[in-house]
This record gives structure tokens, sequence and C-alpha cells, in this order.
């Protein structure tokens, strides 16, 4: 049985078909195409899901983390620490602002941005942290903050990227409202995805709010008058009309992700794989946007599995400090030892809401069976 890794049309059977196309039908009628009242609904259903005053609705993830830095008055000069382990957009938006980022090393249990490693990278000049909640992992909001404070001997705002963690929450409570100001993305296969490119700012303060509803229209809170310069990032009615027929489902497709990973903790273990595979832990409030194991030889088990139909993925090959385009930034590799061997073991299961218990076995069985034929392999040589 081929498992496929994603699979876009698991949350699109006729009830949500017949759902959405009624509400863009109504979108049609008004003609109200950008922003438009489905946004402003869409705004306050996600502000209550969250329970975080402010959501301001935006073009993505990506642009939500440029807004998020701008409201922070992050400038060109500044330094914004970030985890090298994390999808490019992180650090992207940091260099789209006109700042530097300054990457540091993960916790190599969660696959989030370690503590003890940011703290050690504050300057004079850092203006802002952006912790990633990574793969729907809940990252450590105070104690990143009290760190910061107490290594820069000032406050630095927390930006959080909770572009893969809709619903998560950690001990300190649900994400989104912990840090001054947070950004989301709804890319398709995001835990609550829209049908294009769509994403969100959420914050507790409504001067931050303010701030990021202006930049997201050009700058100005009145049309044609302009306090600063800001950019077109707005959201379209299609799709919050679309992500208000999704958002009720949201609980429910995370709580089958979270199935999904108990599922396979267990077959893990069942098939004795535990000296090879190491599982991800599961903590309260973990969303697995992805359930993502560390093999070694990470490469070799893809290839296997690709050829038994079932569909892996690598989040994220190189670390953010290797790539190209920061070359300038001087970062080599063994500087950040923890994200450069994750980027190394990492291998993404399947995980959507739409995966099935069969399936699941169907992905450790061929993990086992690759390894049986490996160790085969080793012992015929020896
Ligand atoms: C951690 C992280 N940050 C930011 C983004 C950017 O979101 P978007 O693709 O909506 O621009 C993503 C999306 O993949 C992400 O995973």
């Amino acid at each position: 049985m081929a498992v496929p890794f994603f699979d876009i049309h698991y949350n699109l059977g006729p009830a949500q078909r017949a759902a959405i196309l009624r509400r863009w039908q109504g979108v049609l009628e008004h003609g109200k195409f950008i922003l438009g009242p489905e946004v402003a609904e869409l705004e306050q259903n996600l502000a209550a899901f969250l329970d975080v005053r402010h959501v301001i609705g935006c073009s993505n993830g990506s642009d939500a983390l440029v807004l998020a830095l701008r409201a922070m008055d992050v400038r060109p000069g500044d330094e914004v620490i970030v985890p090298s382990f994390t999808f490019f957009a992180t650090a992207g938006a940091v260099a789209r602002v006109g700042a530097t980022p300054v990457f540091a090393d993960i916790d190599p249990r969660t696959f989030c941005l370690s503590v003890a490693d940011a703290a050690r990278r504050a300057t004079r000049r850092t203006a802002a942290v952006i912790p990633v909640h990574l793969f729907g992992h809940p990252a450590p909001i105070e104690p990143l903050r009290e760190a910061l404070a107490r290594a820069a001997g000032r406050d630095v705002a927390v930006i959080e990227d909770a572009a893969q963690a809709i619903g998560t929450a950690s001990p300190e409570g649900p994400i989104g409202g912990l840090g001054r100001v947070s950004a989301w993305s709804c890319f398709p296969t995001k835990n609550l995805g829209a049908l294009g490119d769509a994403g969100f700012v959420s914050t507790p303060d409504a001067a931050v709010a303010a701030r990021v509803r202006a930049l997201r229209e050009h700058g100005g809170a009145r049309t044609y008058f302009h306090d600063e310069v800001g950019y077109n990032f707005r959201m379209d009615a299609l799709q919050a009309a679309a992500l208000l027929e999704r958002l009720p489902h949201l609980l429910e497709w995370n709580a089958a992700r979270v199935v999904s990973a108990r599922h396979y903790r267990d077959l893990i273990r069942e098939h004795g794989l535990e000296d090879v595979v190491t599982a991800p832990q599961i903590v309260p409030g973990h969303v697995f946007h992805q359930y993502v194991v560390r093999v070694r030889q990470r490469d070799a088990l893809r290839a296997s599995l690709s050829a038994a139909g079932i569909g892996t993925a690598v989040y994220y090959p190189l670390p953010l400090h290797l790539q190209p385009c920061f070359a300038p930034l001087g970062g080599r590799p063994g500087d950040l030892p923890e994200a450069e061997r994750a980027s190394q073991e990492v291998l993404a299961l399947p995980i959507h809401p739409g995966v099935t218990p069969q399936q699941r076995q169907e992905v450790v069985a061929g993990i086992a069976a690759h390894f049986r034929s490996h160790s085969a392999v080793a012992r015929g040589r020896s």
C-alpha cells in the first residue's frame, strides 16, 4: 500500500467543499475581494481561538514575520537572534527589514532554539529574538526572555514564529500571546491551511496591533495618508472565507495528529527500533505539525521507504548559517553542531490528519524492513 507523505484532499471532502463554496458565493456577491468582512470575522474568531487580544490577517507567514519585526522597530544595523534550524523565512524576514540574523543552536531534544546558546549571542545591537515553535513543539518563551534580559542588561523583544504551531500550548499557556508579537502561516499544508497563501499576526498589545494594521496597508491608518513606508500585505477575502470553514475543525485535526504521534511511538517500540530511530518527545500541548524522527544514514532509509511507496520529507537539509545567501555573515561548518547534526538526521513521517492506523503500521514496518536488510548486509560483510 502506498503511503503519501501528505494528502491535500484529506480535509476537502464534500461537506467542506460545499461549505467553502457557499462562503465564496457570498464573496462573489459582495465583491470586497481584498480584506472585506470575511477577514474581519476570521480575525475575531482566531483571536478567540488563540485567546490573544489582537489578530491581523495578512498575505502569508513570511510577510507576517516582516510585519512583526517592523512593529518591534527592528531596523538596519540591528541584530536579531534566530535558530539556525528552521524554515528559511524566519531569518529571511530579518534580512528583508535590513537587520542581521544572528544564528543560534537548538536544543537537540525539542528542535527549538537553545535558550543558553541564544543568550550567549546577545550583544548591544540585539533588538529581538525569534523562537520558533518548530514542528508544533512549544518553544520556551519566558525562560528565553529572562535569559536575554540578563545577558543584554535590558528587555529584548520576543517575536514568536508560530507558523507551524496553531493550537500549540506550552506550560506557560497557549502560544501566540506569550511574546510581544507572533507570526503565523496558513500555507495549505499547515495545521490550519488556506487554499493559497495567507497568514496573520497576533499580539496582546493594542499599540502593536495598530502599527501592524497600518504597515499591512502601506503604513497609514487612513487611506492615502502614510505615517511610514509599509507594504501591500493584505489577506484576500476568498482565503479568509475558506479559513472560516476550516477553523472549527482544527481541534479535531490537531487531536488526530497527536493520536498518530502516539501510535508511531508505540510502533517504533513494538518493532524494537528504539536503538536506531529516535522518536520525538510527546509533550502536552505539542500539535505535531510534523512527526520528525532522527536516524543515522537517513538518506538510505528515505530511499528504501520511497522504493516501497512511502513518502517522507526532510525538514531541513541545510541549516541557515550555512546557506549560500548568508555566507557573508561568516558561518562555518562546526559552528552550530546541534543544528548541523539535526539536518543530517531528521526524517518526517506522514502525519496529516487523514493518515490511517494501517498506513502508520506500513510506515514503521517499512523502517523495520530497511534496518533488517541493512543489518543482514552488515552481518554478511563481517
Ligand atoms: C517556521 C516557519 N516560519 C515562517 C513560515 C512562512 O510562512 P509562509 O509560507 O506562509 O510564508 C513558515 C512556512 O513554511 C514556517 O514553517
